[in-house]
């Protein structure tokens, strides 16, 4: 007799576990007065959350938030002297901001409480380089255009953010002033998120008897 394979622990997380995380998070922004004025999704994990947040962001009478998409890939690269040690990832942007039509739809990012969003925050090295990519973008244009005196602030949203040892950090201001939201803390372990299940029904059924 063969003993069974040990069974990978994942976390399942369904569908409604996603629409909750999103709409306490909304809850908590509002409550803060740091609603933002426009949402960045990281594609493709970050779009379902951002489109669920915006709605419970979104009060009577107010026009939806707008949401653009930037797409970060991460690639293994090789070092200089391509051996193992030197292997590592590399971000690569797969899409980014058109800023003629932000600038002429919502008078430029400068100024802006500006809130981006991904599904999971693993090594930090996404989030990280699209922060300071941003960060970067923005302040150029402010420089430009001569607006360096007007403050935009960025915030974080993930659904989940991973206990581990991260790669990259996030700037102290951000960490500290409560602008990086992660809605749960889970341990360093894969999180089976509802839009790769090939049965639904079974991830869903998962999901729930691990509370999710
Ligand atoms: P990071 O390591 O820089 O923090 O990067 P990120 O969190 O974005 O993770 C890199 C890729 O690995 C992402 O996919 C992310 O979705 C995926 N990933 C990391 N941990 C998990 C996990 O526990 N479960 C799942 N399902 N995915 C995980 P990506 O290439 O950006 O793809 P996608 O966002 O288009 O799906
Ligand atoms: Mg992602």
């Amino acid at each position: 007799m063969t003993a069974a394979a040990p069974e990978v622990k994942k976390l399942y997380i369904s569908y409604n576990n996603i629409h909750k995380l999103c709409q306490e998070t909304a809850e908590k922004l509002k409550a803060e007065s740091n609603k933002p004025d426009i949402i960045i999704a990281i594609g493709g994990g970050g779009f379902i959350p951002a489109r669920i947040l915006r709605s419970f962001i979104r009060e009577q009478g107010e026009k939806n938030i707008p949401i653009q998409a930037i797409g970060l890939s991460l690639y293994e690269s090789m070092g200089n002297n391509s051996t193992i040690d030197t292997i590592g990832k590399e971000v690569v942007r797969t899409q980014w901001l058109d800023f003629g039509a932000i600038d002429k739809h919502f008078d430029t990012l400068i100024g802006k409480k500006i809130l981006i969003v991904d599904e999971v925050d693993d090594t930090r090295t996404t989030l990280y380089y699209a922060l300071t990519e941003l960060k970067k973008d923005v302040r150029n244009q402010a420089i430009k255009l001569g607006r360096s005196d007007e403050k935009t602030i960025f915030s974080v949203f993930v659904l989940h953010n991973k206990d581990k040892p991260k790669k990259e950090d996030l700037p102290k201001e951000l960490m500290d002033s409560g602008r990086y939201l992660a809605a749960r803390t889970v341990p360093d372990i894969w999180i089976a998120y509802p839009w790769d299940a090939s049965d639904i029904d079974y991830h869903t059924e998962m999901a729930k008897t691990q509370g999710n």
